[in-house]
This record gives structure tokens, C-alpha cells and sequence, in this order.
């Protein structure tokens, strides 16, 4: 057994339950690898959806012992790792190589030297077998995710994807056909959360010594005041979907300093409002998201681009994992006819999963893989779609904004 690999469903360790699954296994059968950032995922899923095997190696607690993640620590724990998690990932669906139809692996956009692994990694497997290689768009990815177990999630829909790394609201038109209505000037929503939790030293509190940035600052909110501190509303006057962060995440790290000024808090000690800030930023967090979500919707209506009753939002990525932020997309969605779908958070974080399904969304089109394995490379940057985010600008939509505390208002 590998260290810290852990099978998705406990389920699928049963020898008889994981026959009768087999049997009813549905093609295309994918093995999906994931390397793009610090989790090493491998996972089989077949073609109704179903996840055969999902096996994840985190690298959290390394990178949270270096205060960060560093490229080449990553490559190396990928490749220590990555032949192990596949293996396991064949061996918990009970499947064999030559049984698969296809490997998906993580091609663009993230780390280069991540990348690389994952894909030599899929190279190695695809030749062994001669199976075809489906390359995979990471953001694209976790936004079909949520298609898996909710189909009526037809194209067209509007998607908000959140993340360490990512911040982007797109329309996704089909598996591969996005146009992107805007994207983070700066940080990424994740890497904001992340920050905060570091300068408040978090990792000290023994509830939170293990937790994502992120998790451990909703953790700390849920019994603080999100009015306690003011937080400015970035970008107010542009009326775009464009983000910026890299503000909240000043101001987060500016107050931590001034309130340990002022409680006399010294080297590892945590300041005593750290609940209230955590709150207060996590919903200066929140309403920044929903503006822009509440935007983007708008445009949707505007340039008739989701159909009517059928308006959907996905909301997908590591930061959609927050039930407060979520909580708030709910609020917008409801109040301007939108359903809001989000995965349930192991499968928000990244994941083999989401590439695996990805493949078979690719293959279901005739979109995927190819023989000529060699052809396939990595990109480090890669646009989730035509831009449009110019457009969204240029019609300067003024929003009557929906209230997040107290009763959901109604737009007029
Ligand atoms: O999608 P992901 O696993 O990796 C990429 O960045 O692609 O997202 C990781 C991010 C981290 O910044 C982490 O702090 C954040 O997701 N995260 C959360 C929560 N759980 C993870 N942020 C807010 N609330 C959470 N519960
Ligand atoms: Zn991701």
C-alpha cells in the first residue's frame, strides 16, 4: 500500500461488489491522469459515469511545511508517486490495461514540470496497451465534472471555476467549445485564502494543522462575525467579469498585522479575532464571486446565450468546496432563475476522475485521442475558450445586486 493513497469509496475494496459493477460496465472505459498542480489523481470511469476507482496523492502537507509550492518538489513526488496510483487505480476497478479503451491525461494548463510527469507517465501506459491518448484541458475538466451524476446538465451553461490556481467565468458550449466571459486579473481566489491562512499562522491551530488554506479559513469563519472587518469590493468600476484578489489578500495580511499590533501577539501565537477576520474575508471573498457571477448571468440573457428554463451555473474547483460561498452562489442563481450544480467537494479538488470523464465526454463526440502519441505536449498556459470578455465590457451592464444576508431579494 502507498502511502497516503486513498481509494474514493470503501465500497470498492469488496471483491464481490466490484465484480457486479464490472459487469455492468458501460464503454468507453478511461483511465484519467491528473498531475497538473500538487495532487497526483489516477481514476477509471466508464461511460455511464460511473467511477470504477479514483485514487489521489496528496502533496498538501509537504507544500504546506515549505509555505508554498515549489515546481521541482512537486515533479518529484509526482513521479515517485504516479506509477503506484495508476497501478492501484487498475487494480481497485478490477480492470487490466488492454481492457481500457483510452488514457485521458492532463495536458494544459499548469505546471510544466507536473505536467510533464503525468504525461510521460500516460505515454508509457498508452504504447504498452495501444491505446489512444486523449490529451485534457484542466479547467475544462472541472467543468463537466458535475455532468457525470446530473446529465440533465445539457450544453449550453455557464460555469464559474475557482481554484488555487484559476478564476474564470465561461460559457461551456460542449465538451470542448467554451467562450470566456472573464478571468482573475492577478491571484486566484484559492491562492488569496491560502495566503491570509499562512499570515494568520492557522497551521498553529491543531483543528487546522492539516487543512487546505482554504478549509481552514472556513473552518475559523463559521464562528466569526463575516461584518467584523471591512474589506474592499474590488474592481467596482469596471463593469466586467474580470477578478482581482491580490487586494483581499492585502488587506487580510495588512489587518492580521495591526491586530497582533494591537493583542500584543507574538512568533507563533494566533491573534484572538482570527474568526471574525477569517469571516470577513471569506465573505469579501464571496461577494466579489457573486457580482461577477451575477454579471455574467446577465450577459447570458442579454446575448441570448443559455436557453430559457434552462438556465444553469456550474460551480466547480478547490474554492468550491466553501458551503459559504456556494451558499451565496445559491442566493444569486435563485434570484435570477438559475440553477446552481456543484460537485461534491471530493471531486471540486483536483482529481484523475474529472480527466477520466473528460475522455469519455471527448470520445462520446468523436473528439478524442490519438495513436500518434508522440504529437501530444504540454502547455503551461492555455485559454478555457474564445475570449469574450471585451464584449461582456462593452455593454457595461449596470446590476441591481442580490442581497447575501438576510432574505434573498428579488431583482426587479
Ligand atoms: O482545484 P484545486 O484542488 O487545485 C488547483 O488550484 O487547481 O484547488 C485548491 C484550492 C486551494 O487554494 C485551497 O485552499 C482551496 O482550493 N480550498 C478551499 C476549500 N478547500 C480547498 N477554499 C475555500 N474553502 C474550502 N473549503
Ligand atoms: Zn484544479
Amino acid at each position: 500500500m502507498v502511502p497516503g493513497i486513498v481509494p474514493w469509496r470503501a465500497a470498492l475494496r469488496s471483491r464481490h461488489l466490484r465484480r457486479r459493477l464490472c459487469t455492468a460496465v458501460r464503454r468507453p472505459l478511461v483511465l484519467g491522469i491528473e498531475t497538473s498542480c500538487d495532487d497526483t489523481g489516477c481514476a477509471v470511469v466508464d461511460g455511464a459515469g460511473r467511477v470504477l476507482s479514483d485514487v489521489v496523492h496528496s502533496q498538501l502537507q509537504v507544500h504546506l511545511d515549505h509555505g508554498g509550492i515549489i515546481p521541482p518538489i512537486a515533479r518529484d513526488l509526482h513521479a515517485q508517486n504516479i506509477g503506484a496510483a495508476a497501478e492501484r487505480a487498475l487494480r481497485d476497478a478490477g480492470v487490466s490495461l488492454a481492457e481500457l479503451d483510452a488514457v485521458a491525461v492532463t495536458v494544459r494548463p499548469g505546471l510544466s514540470l507536473s505536467l510533464l510527469v503525468g504525461l510521460r507517465h500516460a505515454r508509457l501506459l498508452a504504447r504498452q496497451a495501444s491505446l489512444p491518448l486523449i490529451p485534457v484541458h484542466h479547467m475544462r475538466a472541472h467543468a463537466l465534472t458535475v455532468r457525470m451524476a446530473a446529465p440533465e446538465v445539457a450544453f449550453p451553461f455557464l460555469t464559474l471555476l475557482i481554484s488555487g490556481g484559476h478564476c474564470l467565468l465561461a460559457v461551456a458550449q460542449a465538451p470542448d467549445r467554451f467562450l470566456l466571459l472573464g478571468a482573475s486579473r492577478d491571484d486566484a481566489p484559492g491562492e488569496a485564502l491560502d495566503k491570509a491562512a499562512r499570515r494568520l499562522k492557522l497551521r498553529n491551530l491543531p483543528e487546522c494543522a492539516t487543512l487546505a488554506g482554504g478549509r481552514a479559513v472556513e473552518l475559523l469563519a463559521a464562528r466569526g462575525d463575516p461584518h467584523a472587518f471591512e474589506f474592499p469590493l474590488p474592481l467596482s468600476q469596471y463593469r466586467d467579469c474580470s477578478f482581482s484578489f491580490a487586494g483581499l489578500k492585502f488587506t487580510a495580511q495588512k489587518l492580521a498585522a495591526s491586530e497582533e499590533q494591537r493583542h500584543d501577539v507574538v512568533a507563533s501565537g494566533v491573534i484572538p479575532t482570527a474568526a471574525d477576520l477569517c469571516a470577513s474575508l471569506q465573505h469579501a471573498v464571496a461577494r466579489h464571486l457573486c457580482h461577477r457571477t451575477q454579471r455574467a448571468m446577465d450577459y447570458c440573457q442579454a446575448r441570448g446565450l443559455l436557453p430559457d428554463g434552462a438556465r444553469r451555473l456550474v460551480v466547480s474547483g478547490g474554492v468550491a468546496c466553501n458551503g459559504y460561498i456556494t451558499a451565496c452562489l445559491r442566493r444569486v442563481g435563485e434570484a435570477l432563475g438559475f440553477e446552481v450544480y456543484v460537485p461534491p467537494p471530493r471531486l471540486c479538488t483536483d482529481n484523475g476522475v474529472m480527466i477520466a470523464w473528460k475522455g469519455v465526454e471527448l470520445l462520446r463526440v468523436g473528439r478524442g485521442g490519438t495513436r500518434d502519441l508522440d504529437s501530444v505536449d504540454i502547455e503551461a498556459r492555455s485559454p478555457i475558450g474564445t475570449d469574450v470578455s471585451q464584449d461582456v465590457a462593452d455593454m457595461s451592464l449596470k446590476c441591481k445586486w442580490v442581497k447575501l444576508t438576510g432574505p434573498v431579494a428579488q431583482p426587479q
